[in-house]
């Protein structure tokens, strides 16, 4: 039994793992209930007494030569391993990472931003969450105006009035507030109401507003900033026209159409086969708006004016459903990795 034992040292001492399952064969080989010690230590009982004491130390010397080559392996493994993800072989081919696309939203919004920027107009951003003064009240909405209503806009609460900002008007006044003429500032941002979703409309969309107010503003240079606005983005050949509106916070106001880029001003289904289509509102500053705003409607005037992202958009890339633009369809938003 005692050359037994040694041989089973030799063994022990000469084991190495390089892996995690030659460790637990080896565990199993020794340690299992069926495992060689056990086996050993069944055959030690039955030793005639002389024997017992050499026998005896030979085998708990094995036993704990066993426990620390289990351990002492485990933990070399575990930081051979701990090493290969801090250092990995640098030698190995990189992991491909397919670049990703910018929304066709983010891509028309960077546009009108680099069209207005051209012009000398400047960014500016307001909170998506507004009280009624900002949203309504300052704006000159009367108080039984129906975009005040519940079935319209979506309340966070009522007295005081808290709400999703309906439109990017409420900028106008937070920046007119704030700041004296001459302002001229454009306002991208998120504008909420409560529509029931289809392919034309949804209760989340995205407005740019923008706002010029100086001495001697006038119409005509609302009409021919504009006119180069549409130039810009629609293609030189484009024309407008500016039919009379209504809003609360401009007078005199106006909707913009342009002649429809996608039949050329023929008549398609984009435009209904009048040649034109809408693409935003807009509208001399109400005097009652300036003043709001603390800003003497005497000495400045200025314009204003609303438009839709999605709408612009769905001019420049023909997409027919609004959905699309909210759902995160990787195969509808690959389509613009050429676009940035
Ligand atoms: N806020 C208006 C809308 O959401 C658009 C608009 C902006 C009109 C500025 C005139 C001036 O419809």
């Amino acid at each position: 039994m005692k050359s037994k034992i040694h041989d089973y040292l030799e063994e022990v001492r000469a084991f190495s793992a390089t892996e995690t399952g030659q460790l637990e064969q080896f565990r199993l080989r020794f340690l299992s209930k069926k495992g060689i010690l056990n086996e050993l230590f069944e055959d030690f009982k039955v030793l005639p007494p002389s024997e017992k004491r050499e026998t005896g130390m030979l085998l708990n010397q094995l036993k704990t030569l066993v426990q620390e080559k289990l351990d002492g392996s485990r933990e070399k493994l575990e930081q051979q391993w701990m090493e290969g993800m801090l250092l990995p072989d640098l030698t190995l081919p990189a992991t491909f990472m397919e670049p990703g696309s910018r929304h066709p939203l983010s891509v028309v919004r960077n546009e009108i931003i680099r069209i207005f920027a051209g012009l000398g107009f400047s960014v500016a951003e307001g909170p998506e969450i507004e009280d009624d003064w900002y949203n309504f009240s300052a704006l000159n909405f009367p108080p039984d105006h129906p975009a005040r209503d519940m079935q319209d806009t979506f309340f966070i609460s009522k007295d005081p009035d808290i709400l999703l900002r309906t439109h990017t008007s409420s900028v106008q006044v937070r920046v007119m507030e704030k700041q004296q003429p001459p302002i001229r500032a454009i306002f991208p941002g998120r504008v909420f109401r409560n529509e029931a979703i289809s392919a034309r409309a949804h209760c989340i969309f995205h407005q740019v507003e923008g706002l010029y107010i100086d001495r001697h503003v006038s119409f005509a240079d609302l009409r021919q900033t504009l006119l180069f606005f549409a130039r810009e983005m629609f293609g030189p050949e484009t024309s407008i026209r500016l039919r009379p509106s209504y809003f609360p916070f401009t007078e005199p106001s106006a909707e913009l159409d342009i002649s429809c880029n996608i039949c050329g001003g023929k008549g398609c289904n984009i435009c209904k086969h009048t040649g034109w289509v809408e693409i935003l509102g807009c509208g001399m500053v109400d005097p009652n708006v300036l003043q709001n705003c603390h800003i003497d409607p005497e000495i400045y005037t200025g314009y204003a004016f609303g438009m839709g992202i999605e709408r612009i958009t769905l001019l420049k890339y023909l997409i027919r459903d609004i959905r699309l633009y909210f759902e995160n369809d990787l195969r509808f938003l690959r389509q613009f990795t050429a676009a940035f």
